[in-house]
């Protein structure tokens, strides 16, 4: 074996190992996923149009490696690359979104600015085989129009139409939802899927919780508790001017 061999040798099965650069997982994001969830159709209420891997939101990261896991890359009815290249979408993904679990705070500078503030919590439920849920909620807010929205997304686990859920504001207020409405698959196809995604604000006002978020009963026996008390100051001050503090 010669030195450039020996090189060879060392170096190739370390690359290997190393990250999938970023270009090529937005490149297998774009091919795979985004086809339905464009900012038009937003399947699941998730748009990935945006998504870049260089500087990725831990919350959409954990939630595509949640959804990955759930075999998400056949959805697009495209032939799949090979196992260690989805193998390293996942892992790249997953270290994306280790911190997943903190509060990720964005602010969208321009004529209408947007504030962003996301969470993912996980639990297993008695359905869910090993892999937990993740529930992902997003708080948005435009400070000038004081239009708020409340987002509860969840992965891979798809409950039944109809299911019941509730949501239970500081351990006190309680408000029941039901998950409602199919999806129309936006990669141009006829199937219709349940909905990833519930407006918790969207007929009725939903105050912003001082310390806790309680969601329980989208799958059985899976419960999350959303930690407001956490959420960083500089976020919440701004976000009140769009949610009704808890009388
Ligand atoms: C054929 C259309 C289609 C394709 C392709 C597709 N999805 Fe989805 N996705 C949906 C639909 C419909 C839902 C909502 C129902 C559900 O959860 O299955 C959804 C839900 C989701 C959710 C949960 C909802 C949320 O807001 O977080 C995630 C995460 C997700 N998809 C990730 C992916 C990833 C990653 C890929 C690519 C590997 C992908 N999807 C490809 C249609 C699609």
């Amino acid at each position: 074996m010669n030195a450039q061999q020996l090189l060879l040798f060392v170096f190739v099965p370390a690359l290997a190992c190393a990250t999938m650069p970023a270009s090529r997982q937005n490149e297998l994001v774009r091919t795979y996923c985004t086809v339905c969830h464009t900012d038009a159709a937003r399947n699941g209420g998730l748009s990935l149009e945006h998504f870049d891997a260089a500087n990725p939101d831990p919350g959409v990261a954990a939630m595509l490696a949640s959804k990955l896991k759930g075999k998400a890359m056949g959805a697009s009815g495209k032939p799949l690359p090979d196992r260690a290249t989805q193998d390293a979408l996942l892992e790249a993904l997953t270290a994306e979104g280790a911190r997943a679990g903190e509060w990720y705070v964005t602010l969208t500078t321009g004529p209408r600015p947007l504030l962003s503030s996301s969470i993912v919590r996980a639990a297993a439920s008695v359905a869910s085989e090993g892999e937990p849920d993740l529930y992902r909620l997003t708080l948005t807010c435009h400070p000038g129009s004081h239009d708020g929205e409340i987002q509860l997304a969840w992965s891979p686990g798809v409950p039944p139409q109809g299911q019941p859920l509730s949501a239970v504001i500081d351990g006190g207020q309680r408000l029941e939802y039901r998950v409602e409405g199919m999806e129309k698959m936006g990669n141009g196809g006829t199937v219709m899927s349940g909905p990833g995604a519930l407006i918790l604000n969207a007929d009725r006002p939903l105050p912003l919780p001082a310390r806790t978020l309680t969601v329980s009963g989208l799958f059985p026996g899976g419960k999350v508790e959303f930690p407001f008390g956490d959420m960083p100051g500089p976020a919440r001050q701004p976000l009140s001017s769009c949610f009704a503090a808890v009388k």
